[in-house]
């Protein structure tokens, strides 16, 4: 596919002196020479081979994933599953780029994650994913917009070009802008913190038991907002839960048992 790239909204930085190209409508990055036009899709956008992370804690050795092998497309929508401790926030902060794996390789766009340089690392944190807590953690004294703005003083992106009272409109929230945390239920905090991973405009959300402290009917609503972002927004999304109301929202079901993946299912017609 040729798009000529002064028609994208894009912006460049360097990985390693090399010259990339973060695509923001599709997050693809693209090694730059003169022009950039072609975009390689015949790859996995993010790509985990034998991913294992151990930790470690005086004699005791824990071993949170072992041999993790899987591949995650462009817009599609994954709910991780399994029982407390079988790995699931371990495997989503690896894959967000907030942990890193003790063996093993992730790649993101082919592009080997262990060769990026920390700041590029944190870069391509903030402007790929968005990411959602079952806590919320909203700043107690700042507004909700003001919450959903905190991302932007690390970012590099224009905020002007996904503005706050539009991701807050697409997270159903746009009523509430001046309300501070106290003044909001649990479902409408997690609107204001789904709106605040949306303010960079990333490709992927990473959720990690976004519905555990709300109630069945406000949990439904919030997946609701996750399977229109996924639908109408092209986002890719996962999400980490024990739910089963939740993991019925996804197209695809990653089961981890003590580390390992047991099950790896695509579902059939989920509309
Ligand atoms: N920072 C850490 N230090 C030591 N052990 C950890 C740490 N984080 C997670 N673990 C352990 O790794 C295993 C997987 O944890 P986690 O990924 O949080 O599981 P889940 O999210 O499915 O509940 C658990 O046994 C947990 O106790
Ligand atoms: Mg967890």
């Amino acid at each position: 596919m040729l798009i000529p790239h002064t028609f994208r909204k894009g912006i460049v930085y360097k990985i390693d002196k090399i010259r990339v190209i973060l695509w923001e409508d599709i997050g693809q990055v693209c090694s730059m020479n003169g022009y950039v036009n072609t975009v390689n899709k015949s790859h996995k956008m993010l790509k985990l081979v034998n991913v294992s992370k151990v930790y470690t804690i005086g004699k005791d050795v824990i071993h949170a994933l072992e041999n993790i092998n899987v591949d995650i497309d462009h817009g599609e929508f994954i709910s991780v599953v399994g029982p407390s401790g079988s790995g699931k926030s371990t495997l989503l902060h690896i894959i967000g780029l907030i942990d890193i794996p003790t063996e093993g390789k992730y790649s993101i766009n082919e592009r080997e994650v262990s060769t990026f340089a920390d700041r590029d690392k944190a870069n391509l944190r903030s402007e790929l994913f968005g990411f959602v807590f079952q806590d919320f953690y909203l700043f107690p004294r700042l507004t909700a917009i003001e919450n959903v703005l905190v991302p932007t003083i690390f970012s590099r992106k224009n905020a002007i070009l996904n503005n706050s009272t539009n991701v807050m409109k697409m997270a159903k929230i746009d009523n509430r802008i001046d309300h501070k945390p106290s003044e909001l239920s649990g479902g409408e905090k997690q609107r204001v913190a789904i709106a605040r991973a949306l303010i960079n405009d990333p490709g992927v959300i990473i959720a990690d038991e976004p519905t555990g402290n709300l109630d069945s009917k406000t949990a439904e609503d919030i997946m609701k907002i996750f399977k229109y972002l996924n639908q109408k927004k092209k986002k890719t999304i996962i999400i980490a839960t024990h739910n089963e109301l939740v993991s019925s929202y996804a197209d695809r079901i990653i089961k981890l048992k003590d580390g390992k993946i047991v099950e790896d299912s695509k579902m059939v017609n989920n509309t």
